[in-house]
């Protein structure tokens, strides 16, 4: 019981919105959190791609966001909150290929309209609630089966 509510780590970094040059960081560096903490090798890989998912996600579309990844035994969690345009129609973004991302984002090689498919298909619970005008909150869980 004392075991399963074990904090084994938690942490907080900022995402800046519109520098694609260190897109990816955030999400490198709670892969290699993940990997040092020995937590298993299948909720690392799925941590890794949910976060780098939402992580290009507000480098693409918001002004700034946080990051906050918190690790139970057997449980990764990592929420994003941004401050941006927020999402007018969740159900729509949702979908495998919808994109509003412009030509230079697509020049860089994103916009494919997967993350937020990708992001639902890797997590073990997944909530979206976004607010126009505002921003935008991901909440993603990985768990061990
Ligand atoms: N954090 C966000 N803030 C505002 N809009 C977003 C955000 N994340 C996703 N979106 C919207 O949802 C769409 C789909 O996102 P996604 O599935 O990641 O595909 P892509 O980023 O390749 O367009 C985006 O094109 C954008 O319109
Ligand atoms: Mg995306």
């Amino acid at each position: 019981m004392a075991e399963t509510n074990q904090n084994l780590y938690s942490g907080t970094f900022n995402i800046e919105g519109g520098n694609f040059n260190s897109a990816g960081i955030v999400s490198t560096g709670i892969k290699s959190t993940l990997k040092k903490l020995g937590i298993p090798s299948d909720l690392v890989r799925k941590a890794a791609i949910v976060s780098y998912e939402a992580e290009i996600n507000v480098v693409s579309y918001a002004k700034k966001g946080v990051m906050t990844l918190t690790v139970h035994p057997g449980v990764v969690c990592i929420e994003v909150t941004d401050e941006g345009p927020g999402i007018p129609n969740i159900d729509l973004a949702m979908q495998e290929g919808y994109s509003t991302a412009d030509q230079r984002i697509r020049e860089m090689g994103f916009g494919a309209g997967m993350g937020l498919c990708n992001i639902r298909n890797y997590s073990d619970a997944f909530q979206i609630e976004s607010e126009v005008g505002k921003g935008t909150r991901l909440k993603m869980t990985i768990t061990t089966p």
